[in-house]
């Protein structure tokens, strides 16, 4: 009778190399804030919205601590980001720095129309 039980071989791999960088990180627990223009990795189908898979982890810090403060304007950024704690800042912009910046030739299913009527009114003569 062979008693030796390998009884030391359950150690749990600690995340390593996985498929996906972003299922190794925690899922910040405002994400479904952002999702819902931005995607769940930062993919966006809206028009005017921007792609910010792979954006620069630091600069998605400071600009959504700019749209918290109102210190930058963004429209639904800013009430999007109004309610972020620091905290959920650094997680957030973690999260989707995680995902491969698109850089180009992202697949284009919208239209492809302008998004925004040119109206010229902008110097119409003068401010009162
Ligand atoms: C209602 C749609 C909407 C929601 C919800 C939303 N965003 Fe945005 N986001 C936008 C739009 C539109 C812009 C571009 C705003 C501008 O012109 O500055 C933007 C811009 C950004 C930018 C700046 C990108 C850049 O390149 O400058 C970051 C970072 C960002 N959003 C992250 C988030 C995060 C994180 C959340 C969740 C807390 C979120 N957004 C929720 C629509 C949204």
């Amino acid at each position: 009778m062979a008693a030796s039980v390998l009884a030391g071989c359950s150690a749990p791999v600690p995340g390593d190399t996985s498929s996906s960088p972003a299922l190794a990180a925690e899922r910040p627990a405002k994400l479904g804030l952002c999702m819902g223009c931005h995607g769940e990795s930062g993919i966006s189908r809206i028009p005017g919205t921007p792609h910010i898979a792979g954006q620069d982890e630091a600069y998605m810090r400071r600009s959504l601590t700019h749209y918290r403060d109102n210190r930058r304007q963004g429209g639904a950024m800013n009430a999007a980001a109004g309610s972020l704690s620091d905290g959920d800042i650094r997680e957030l912009a973690a999260w989707y720095a995680r995902y491969p910046w698109l850089g180009q030739g992202h697949d284009e299913a919208d239209s492809g129309g302008p998004a925004a009527p040119a109206t010229e009114n902008d110097t119409a003569g003068g401010d009162a």
